[in-house]
């Protein structure tokens, strides 16, 4: 750890990982993740109500476990908090930021609000092989998670203009249904991929959708930079209504050709919104999929641009890319915090 970098505590909150991390620089020094996701599956969802008290109960062991774990000689080390203002869920978002406050009172330093998807962004610069310099950029950033599918252009480290985003479902929600419908348990990203690992190579296709110019939803944004994802439910619904798989072999069939209609259509967006970009920059807990790794990839080396990825275990709600962010001198940062409150809609960054 380089002496002159500050010591920073993250927390993360928005919505079902309670999750601690302490960073100084671009070295991470601990990272706890508690999930939720055993209390919320049998709802098949999360329900905000059950995750803001969740992380009433495990916020405090989640933050001494990453305090213990960083190596630190106790909470007096911590240069500054910084906590995840939003987007979120307003309970969950509540909870982590009201203890980053108390925190930041306690230690007398200062608190960094940071915004959830400008984290997401920038998790992709915390693989240990990329070097944050101007050689990146400008740079596409894709964040793809249960909550989000976004794609921005990226000028710097805090400067992003959106290019696109779902319009409806969102790719990580898009998996979850259609693993649903496949019985498989919440959330069922992971399981998906997992099933079409074992696929024999069959013809099975599932369309895929494309936001129409002319939708409202588009709100100014160009209909070939966004994504539908609803369709392809529907398709695999009919589909499974007309061929209900019988064994195993059957169903990691279905679920690799509706994860490429997934993969594919992310790919394909990433594609028409290139210009003069050096870099592609991705993150988000549907990045986990070694399917889209391996695309991005692929086609990034194809265009003759870089793949930063974020690395797989800070590709899900993590703090790590909360501190993280404000280690590269992003978020809000205050010296007097007690009327910042949360955001948890519409957070510009
Ligand atoms: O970023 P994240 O942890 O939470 C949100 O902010 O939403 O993302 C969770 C999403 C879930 O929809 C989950 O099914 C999906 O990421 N996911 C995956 C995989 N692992 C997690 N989707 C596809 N393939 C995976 N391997
Ligand atoms: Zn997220």
């Amino acid at each position: 750890m380089a002496n002159h970098d500050p010591v920073i505590l993250g927390l993360e909150t928005s919505c079902d990982e309670t999750a601690a991390a302490v960073v100084s620089g671009s070295v991470v020094l601990s990272n706890i993740v508690q999930s939720q996701s055993d209390l919320h599956a049998p709802y098949g969802g999360v329900v905000p109500e059950v995750a803001a008290r969740a992380h009433l109960a495990w916020l405090p062991p989640v933050i001494g476990e990453a305090v213990a774990r960083a190596g630190l000689s106790g909470f007096e080390d911590i240069d500054l908090v910084a906590a995840t203002r939003g987007p979120g869920l307003a309970g969950s978002l509540i909870a982590g930021f009201s203890a980053a406050k108390g925190l930041a009172l306690r230690l007398d330093k200062p608190l960094v609000a940071v915004n959830h998807i400008e984290a997401h962004i920038l998790s992709a610069l915390l693989a240990p092989e990329v070097e944050v310099t101007a050689a990146l950029f400008p740079a596409l950033a894709l964040v793809v998670s249960g909550g989000h599918t976004l794609l921005y252009r990226v000028a710097g480290v805090g400067e992003y203009s959106l290019l696109g985003r779902t319009l409806d479902d969102a790719a990580g929600e898009a998996f979850d249904k259609g693993a649903s419908l496949l019985g498989l348990s919440y959330p069922g990203g992971g399981q998906i991929s997992r099933l079409a690992d074992d696929a024999p190579a069959t013809g099975l296709r599932f369309p895929r959708g494309r936001p129409r110019a002319g939708n409202p939803a588009l709100d100014g944004m160009q209909a070939d930079l966004c994504w539908s994802f609803s369709g392809l439910k529907t398709s695999l619904k009919v589909h499974l209504e007309k061929n209900p798989p019988g064994e195993r072999r059957a169903l990691a069939e279905i679920a690799a050709a509706y994860q490429e209609a997934i993969v594919s259509s992310l790919i394909s967006v990433c594609d028409r919104g290139l210009r003069r970009e050096r870099s592609v920059l991705a993150g988000g807990g549907v990045l986990q999929n070694r399917l889209l790794r391996d695309r991005l990839a692929g086609w990034a080396h194809s265009r003759g641009i870089r793949a930063c990825l974020a690395p797989r275990e800070y590709c899900g709600d993590n703090a790590v890319m909360v501190a993280f962010a404000a280690a590269l001198g992003r978020g809000d940062g205050r010296k007097e915090y007690l009327d910042m409150d949360i955001i948890p809609a519409n957070y510009p960054f």
